[in-house]
């Protein structure tokens, strides 16, 4: 009956975490934007997996729903892709437990981004800081994804779920798609405007090494004009070299698509850094500016994203829920539904 051939599956997902920045549009949005004509595609928004680290709740709260709108202002569109947070659809929580006893305490010891954010924050070594990959592993599961957009540093949790899918289908019988990493290609990486070596963060404690998405068109030309650049004054890509006059340029590619050579070529007679900075501080801010706008848009009719999240919700459970009776059942727990 099927003469169409089946869209592959993609899942992605974001913490709720921080504040939004331009690194989460640049990072992940863009590329889930193109993908979502091509693929099936889930995004969530994982607040579980935001309660490893404290959360003030009312904060929590407001920054699942800010996050879900920034989805939606950056072009992820409720009718193309199912939009839902990760606590309305507990079949995330129930085959995550199926899995934690999957799991090796070995597997979890070495995932190298517990070790980071146990030393950073050794105040709260808390056990989901340990299992989270795991909980990940039921995200993406769950919906048998073929492929999951993320970036370098989520690769060794993606491992995992792809070990555990072997696993639990070699041990009962083919239940899970394995999954595969979908890394965008590099320019994604948008590093701190002070200290353009680091990573762009949410943050980060001064204001001015990152563009958030509610900035002011004035806060956006005035922190790019104030960003950190190198001794030398042409316009070239160099990462390590030149660490900040690349940040700017992997802004400008951002902003207006324009390719690393493309930037050098268009500023090769232009010497110092101030016409440049202008050049990239204009360019965000008519890239930023829109999408802001439709942030604020939506964000101001809460009924209506609510009402997105709920349909997004219930199509995500119709589907987790058939996963999730197929393992019950092969687990070995009894379905009092069955006659
Ligand atoms: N761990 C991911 C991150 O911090 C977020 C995440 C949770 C995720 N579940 C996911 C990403 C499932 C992709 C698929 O970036």
């Amino acid at each position: 009956m099927e003469s169409v051939p089946q869209r592959k599956t993609i899942l992605s997902g974001m913490q709720p975490s921080g504040e939004l920045t331009i690194g989460h549009i640049a990072g992940a949005l863009r590329n889930w934007v193109r993908l979502q004509t091509e693929f099936d595609s889930l995004f969530c928004v994982v607040d579980q997996h935001a309660i490893t680290a404290r959360q003030v709740p009312a904060d929590l709260r407001r920054r699942t729903l800010d996050l879900a709108a920034m989805y939606i202002a950056a072009g992820v569109e409720p009718e193309k892709s199912v939009i839902f947070i990760q606590s309305t659809v507990p079949e995330h929580s129930q085959l995550a437990w199926v899995l934690t006893c999957l799991t090796g305490m070995g597997e979890c010891s070495r995932m190298t981004q517990f070790k980071d954010k146990s030393e950073r924050h050794s105040d709260n070594i808390n056990v989901g800081l340990f299992t989270y990959p795991i909980l990940m592993a039921a995200d993406i599961l769950l919906y048998n994804a073929d492929l999951v957009p993320v970036g370098e540093d989520q690769k060794q949790h993606l491992e995992l779920a792809r070990n555990l899918a072997e696993r639990f289908n070699h041990h009962y019988s083919p239940t899970f798609t394995v999954p595969d990493p979908f890394i965008p290609e590099v320019g994604g990486r948008i590093m701190s405007l002070q200290e353009p070596e680091r990573k762009m963060s949410k943050s980060d404690p001064n204001r001015n090494a990152s563009i958030f998405l509610t900035d002011t068109d004035d806060q956006i030309r005035t922190k790019i004009r104030r960003a950190v650049t190198d001794s030398g004054s042409e316009i070239r890509y160099d990462e390590t070299g030149r660490p900040g006059i690349s940040n700017l340029m992997s802004l400008l590619n951002v902003a207006t698509g324009q390719s690393f050579a493309e930037i050098e070529s268009s500023f090769a007679n232009v010497t110092g850094y101030a016409s440049f900075k202008e050049a990239v501080g204009e360019a965000l801010v008519s890239y930023i500016a829109p999408i802001r706008d439709r942030f604020l848009e939506i964000r101001a009719d809460e009924e209506r994203l609510r009402s997105i999240l709920r349909d997004g919700a219930e199509a995500a459970r119709g589907r987790a829920r058939k996963t999730l009776r197929k393992v019950y059942k092969k687990t070995g727990f009894v379905d009092l539904t069955e006659k």
